[in-house]
């Protein structure tokens, strides 16, 4: 899950690699690097901690030369300390390395054998041990590459470079993600093209087991056997602003406050909004004929994604009729999941990056299923793999913590359930219109929320005080609990519980008193006058209640320390505009209690490892 970025062009590539690192950032945090080919030697810097550490360690450095590799960390092998940061040296050799390496055990002994001195605990360094090895026999980094490819075992994309060649940068990788950005005689190879998107738009996507060789200005993709391919250049129309955090304290702040603009411009392809309608828009394969074939749907994602899997199953059961599963995709890849046929598999990803996901769609397909993806990345693995798509089109998400990317997702479901009904001819006009027009009403009913931010962050002042949280919903707003709690756990690191309102008294019941706050999403539709007998008995024991809901619902007013109020919109859309007081109260509390929102610890935004 670490960020990557290689330069090799004519400009000096310390600030280009420090400025794509910051923008990679989110990938990881807890130590950096950079390495430079200066004067025929090679020049290496890391720290430990933030880039910002690195930052400050180079700031009056000078790095000559035209060729880098930089590095930020999220460790899995070997403590985040400056001996395991990353750029990697052996000998002449240096490596940058996002991944694991399943067979680095063997490798370490053969290596210790032979009288390697390894220096650090990762498994990356003995990639570098292995290519220089290697180099000292074929003097030939190309071929050194080649070879070390078919001694390693795992999920990686690696740069490597060489001290004898200074013109010459080579990149591969077998999992997670690695982008060559194609700038006019410069090249950049980045994990994420936001890292490299401020010196070009032109971008090559790497499939896995293909290697990248730049050198003397030219650059070819081969694969690993050695044969040239031809790969496809796509211009990414990103604006470099959208990585900026535009005035706002932080990106997650931001991005809470996008909303509105990102859930018009994700269903804006899919509405007529004369006719108020969905549109049957072929997104891969025939949407309506698709649609009418199938039989089931299984939502596969993870985390936040996950959440707006479960929002899914509501509406497609609830609007289309047919039966949907939802699986956690590390569950879904090895628990052998039965796919009969005529069923669609639908996997909701941000990044379209993340490990499990991916593989659950690997899996999907391998069954004969047919695939969607929703991600926000276009072009992304996940992207790539899919039969059929469709895109949150929000913009870069940056905050590690996901909020547009959900909301947007919960718009595309609602238009995906009444596809899919309309395919089926299970759906009246009238209701498609009813949920069209809620769909269109969000955004300014976005406004209002965030219009309201005071209140939530009066709210998030007096959250520290409490224990612990429970965050409770029934129906749709079940999953929104779910999504509150994991906001404040990885913001705030309060422990919380997302809880069915129903199964309260099944166990939960047990830990409430005064200590425990009790944050209950309670729009008004067909279920909330459960939801208030449940409140009812938890506020009998003892907990303080934190409600939402719709308008002035005076029973709930009068039963909760606080009350935060929505304005009224239909069950399909309360999703929408129920969670973004619980972004903002997570996200306040978080900085009432000076924690960093955008890089919350030990979490990283692509997951793109086991
Ligand atoms: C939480 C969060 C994560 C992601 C999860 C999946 O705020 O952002 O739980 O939702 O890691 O990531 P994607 O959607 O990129 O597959």
């Amino acid at each position: 899950m670490c960020g990557i970025v290689g330069y090799l062009g004519p400009q000096e590539p310390k600030n280009i690699i420090i400025d794509g690192l910051k923008k990679l950032e989110y990938r990881g945090y807890d130590s950096a690097g950079i390495a430079v080919i200066h004067d025929g030697k090679t020049k290496r810097v890391r720290a430990e901690g933030k880039l910002k550490n690195l930052e400050d360690k180079i700031v009056s450095e000078h790095f000559n030369g035209h060729l880098g590799i930089g590095h930020t960390r999220w460790a899995t092998h070997g403590a985040p300390v400056e001996r395991n940061a990353h750029p990697h040296q052996v000998g002449e050799i240096s490596i940058v390395h996002n991944g694991i390496i399943e067979n680095y055990l063997e490798i370490k002994e053969e290596l210790l054998k032979k009288g390697a001195e390894i220096k650090s605990d990762t498994d990356s360094e003995l990639v570098a041990h292995l290519i220089w090895e290697d180099i000292q026999k074929t003097h030939n980094l190309l071929q050194s590459v080649k070879n070390t490819l078919n001694k390693i075992v795992g999920a990686f994309s690696i740069l490597v470079m060489w001290e004898k060649s200074p013109n010459e940068l080579i990149a591969f990788k077998d999992g997670p993600p690695l982008i060559v950005g194609i700038g006019e005689k410069e090249f950049f190879v980045v994990s994420d093209v936001q890292a490299a998107i401020k010196h070009t738009k032109k971008f090559v996507y790497l499939n896995d087991r293909e290697i990248v060789h730049i050198n003397n200005g030219s650059v070819q993709f081969l694969s690993q056997k050695g044969d040239v391919l031809k790969k496809e250049i796509v211009t990414v129309d990103w604006s470099a602003d959208q990585v900026e955090k535009m005035g706002y304290k932080h990106f997650m702040l931001k991005e809470i406050y996008e909303q509105p603009r990102a859930v018009a411009q994700a269903i804006a392809p899919y509405i007529d909004t004369d006719t108020h309608s969905v549109l049957m828009k072929n997104i891969g394969y025939d949407t309506a004929e698709m649609y009418k074939k199938i039989d089931r749907v299984f939502f596969i994602a993870c985390g936040t994604s996950y959440y707006a899997a479960m929002v899914g199953k509501y509406l497609i059961e609830q609007i289309a009729k047919i039966p949907v599963e939802t699986d956690i995709a590390s569950e879904f890849r090895y628990r052998k999941p039965i796919l009969p046929e005529n069923t669609l598999v639908i996997t909701i990803s941000q990044s379209g990056e993340t490990a499990d996901t991916l593989a659950a769609i690997r899996l999907a397909k391998e069954h004969g299923a047919k695939t969607l993806s929703i991600t926000n990345v276009a072009h992304s693995t996940i992207d790539r793999e899919a039969m059929g798509h469709m895109y949150m089109n929000t913009g870069v998400e940056v905050g590690v913590a996901s909020t547009k990317a959900f909301t947007s997702t919960l718009s595309l479901l609602n238009i995906l359930a009444v596809q899919i009904a309309k395919a089926r001819g299970g759906i009246s006009p009238v209701s498609e219109k009813e949920i069209v027009k809620a769909l269109l009403a969000v955004p300014s009913q976005m406004e209002t929320v965030l219009s309201y931010d005071k209140y939530f962050n009066e709210a998030a002042s007096k959250l520290g005080e409490f224990k612990g949280f429970l965050y409770l919903g029934r129906g749709v707003s079940f999953p929104i609990a779910l999504e509150g709690a994991l906001k404040l756990k990885e913001l705030a690191y309060m422990h919380a519980e997302g809880y069915a309102a129903g199964e309260m008294k099944h166990g939960p019941l047990a830990l409430i008193d005064e200590k425990m706050a009790i944050v209950v999403v309670a729009p008004s539709d067909d279920l909330i006058d459960k939801t208030i007998s449940n409140l009812q008995e938890a506020k009998a024991r003892g907990g303080k209640i934190i409600s939402i809901g719709t308008g002035e619902n005076a029973a709930l007013k009068s039963m909760s320390e606080f009350y935060l109020s929505l304005p009224a919109a239909l069950w399909t859309t309360n999703p929408l505009v129920a969670v973004v007081p619980l972004q903002l109260m997570s996200y306040h509390l978080a900085d009432h209690l000076g924690y960093d929102v955008d890089q919350p610890r030990n979490l990283a935004k692509s997951v793109t490892v086991e």
